[in-house]
C-alpha cells in the first residue's frame, strides 16, 4: 500500500430481523424482488435477534470483500451485486478533514468495500437471518457512502437482497407495500408504529430440533407462484382484506383480532405450501403440538392470549399478549417440551431470562416440578415431549436499525481492514 493509500474508512450498524404476521410469499418479478402482495411485520428486539457488520473502504483494497461469522463469502451473487450497485450510485461527497480523507462522488465506484457480519443468534437455526443481513448491509453502506435516501428509499434497496429484509429497517410494526411501478421504485417498507406503541406484547421463539434440510423460501415461493392456484386467490381476494384489519388491529391494540389474523395468515401462507407442485412441508409434528397447544388454551379462555406464526421452516414464534401470559406460556411449553437431562436451564432458554423469573422458575427442578395447566379432566397425564425444542429465545418488540459508534465493537480492524 502506498503512503496516500493508507486510510482505511469504516461503519459499524447493528439491525434487527423481523417475523412476518402478514406473509410475503411470491415475487411477480424476481430479478428486482417485487412481492405479489402487501406484507407486514413485527421486528424482534436486536439485543437477542441481530446482525451487526462492519464496512470499509480504502484505496489499497483491490476487490470487494465479505466475511460471514468470521468466514469469508462470495460476493459474486447477482443480489449483492444489486445491492452494491443501487448503493454506489447513490453515495455522495464525503470528507474528513482531520484524518485528510476527501472522496468525491464520482470516486465511490472505484473504491472497493470490505464487509464484515456477524449475526448474535445462530445462521442455521432459520431465524430470517438474511432479512437482518441485508438490511444491515445496505444501512451501514449507506452511512459510509454518505446517502442522503430515507430509511424507506434504502429499504427498496435491501428487498433487492431479500424480500423480508426491506422490513428490517424500521423498528415496531412495519409493512412492505408491494408498489406498482414496474421498476420496483414504489416497493418499499413503511413503520406503522414504532416499539413504544405496543410495548405490552411478548414474543417467545421455540427453535425446534431435528432439522431436515428445507426447501429455501426463494425456491419454495417460485414453486407455488407457478403452481398454487390458492396463492392467486389469497394475493388478490385474502391479503388486501387483512392488511387493512391487521393495521386496524395494531393502531388500537386489539389483540384479539390480532392473533386471529396472524395465526389465520401463517395457516394460510402452510396451506398455499401444500398446494403447491411438488407440495412443500416446513411445519412438523412439533410445529403442530405447538399450534394445538395454543389453540386450546386461547379456546378455553375464551379469548385469545397467544398468537402463533410460522416462517419457511417449523420454528414456533409465540406472541403473547403480556407479561402474565407469557410467563404462564413459558410455563406451559417447558411443561410440554421439558430439555434432555444433560441440558442446563440457562442454555434452553435464551434471551429476556426475567420471564423465566416471572414464571417461578430458577432450575431444572423447578421445570420437573410443573404441573399441567388445565389439569387434564380424566386423570391421565399429559404426554412430554422431551428433546423436542432446540431452545427457546424469549424477546420482544423492538427498534430499528442503528450505527454503532464505539470503534471497539468494529469486525473489521482499522488499519488493515481486515476481520479482527
Ligand atoms: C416465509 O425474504 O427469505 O419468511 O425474497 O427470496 O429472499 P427472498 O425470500 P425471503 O422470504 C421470506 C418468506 C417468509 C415470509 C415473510 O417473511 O414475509
Amino acid at each position: 500500500m502506498a503512503e496516500s493509500d493508507k486510510w482505511v474508512l469504516m461503519a459499524t450498524a447493528q439491525t434487527p430481523t423481523n417475523i412476518a404476521v402478514i406473509k410475503y410469499w411470491g415475487k411477480r418479478d424476481e430479478t428486482l424482488i417485487l412481492p405479489v402482495n402487501d406484507s407486514i411485520s413485527v421486528t424482534l428486539d436486536p439485543k437477542h435477534l441481530c446482525t451487526t457488520t462492519t464496512v470499509a473502504v480504502s484505496p489499497g483494497f483491490e476487490q470487494d470483500r465479505m466475511w460471514l461469522n468470521g468466514k469469508e463469502i462470495s460476493l459474486s451473487g447477482g443480489r449483492f451485486q444489486s445491492c452494491l450497485r443501487e448503493i454506489r450510485s447513490r453515495a455522495c461527497d464525503f470528507e474528513d478533514k482531520e484524518k485528510g480523507i476527501k472522496i468525491e462522488k464520482k470516486d465511490w465506484e472505484k473504491l472497493h468495500v470490505h464487509i464484515a457480519s456477524y449475526n448474535n443468534f445462530p445462521t442455521a437455526a432459520g431465524l430470517a437471518s438474511s432479512a437482518a443481513g441485508f438490511a444491515c448491509l445496505v444501512f451501514s453502506l449507506a452511512k459510509l457512502m454518505n446517502l442522503k435516501e430515507t430509511p424507506s428509499q434504502l429499504s427498496a434497496i435491501a428487498r433487492q437482497g431479500s424480500g423480508s429484509a426491506c422490513r428490517s429497517l424500521f423498528g415496531g410494526f412495519v409493512k412492505w407495500i408491494m408498489g406498482g411501478d414496474e421498476n420496483g421504485s414504489d416497493s418499499l417498507a413503511v413503520q406503522l408504529v414504532d416499539e413504544e406503541h405496543w410495548n405490552e406484547l411478548v414474543i417467545i421463539i421455540a427453535v425446534v430440533s431435528s432439522r431436515q434440510k428445507e426447501t429455501s423460501s426463494t425456491s419454495g415461493m417460485r414453486d407455488s407462484v407457478e403452481t398454487s392456484l390458492l396463492l392467486q386467490h389469497r394475493a388478490k381476494e385474502i391479503v388486501p382484506k387483512r392488511i387493512v384489519k391487521m393495521e386496524e388491529a395494531i393502531k388500537n391494540c386489539d389483540f384479539s383480532s390480532f392473533a386471529q389474523l396472524t395465526c389465520a395468515d401463517s395457516n394460510q401462507f402452510h396451506a398455499v405450501c401444500l398446494d403447491t407442485c411438488p407440495p412443500i412441508f416446513y411445519m412438523n409434528d412439533t410445529s403442530h403440538k405447538i399450534i394445538g397447544l395454543v389453540e386450546k388454551w386461547n379456546r378455553s379462555e375464551g379469548s385469545a392470549q397467544v398468537a402463533y406464526t410460522f416462517d419457511a421452516g417449523p420454528n414456533a414464534v409465540l406472541i403473547a399478549r403480556n407479561r402474565n401470559v407469557a410467563a404462564q406460556l413459558l410455563q406451559r411449553l417447558l411443561f410440554f417440551f421439558p430439555p434432555n437431562s444433560d441440558r442446563d436451564l440457562n442454555s434452553y432458554v435464551l434471551g429476556d431470562k426475567s420471564i423465566l423469573h416471572d414464571a417461578g422458575i430458577e432450575h431444572l427442578k423447578d421445570v420437573e416440578a410443573l404441573q399441567q395447566s388445565p389439569p387434564e379432566i380424566n386423570n391421565i397425564p399429559a404426554q412430554k415431549y422431551k428433546g423436542e425444542i432446540n431452545y427457546f429465545i424469549c424477546t420482544k418488540p423492538g427498534r430499528g436499525p442503528v450505527l454503532v459508534s464505539d470503534e471497539s465493537k468494529a469486525l473489521l480492524n482499522s488499519q488493515t481492514g481486515l476481520p479482527n
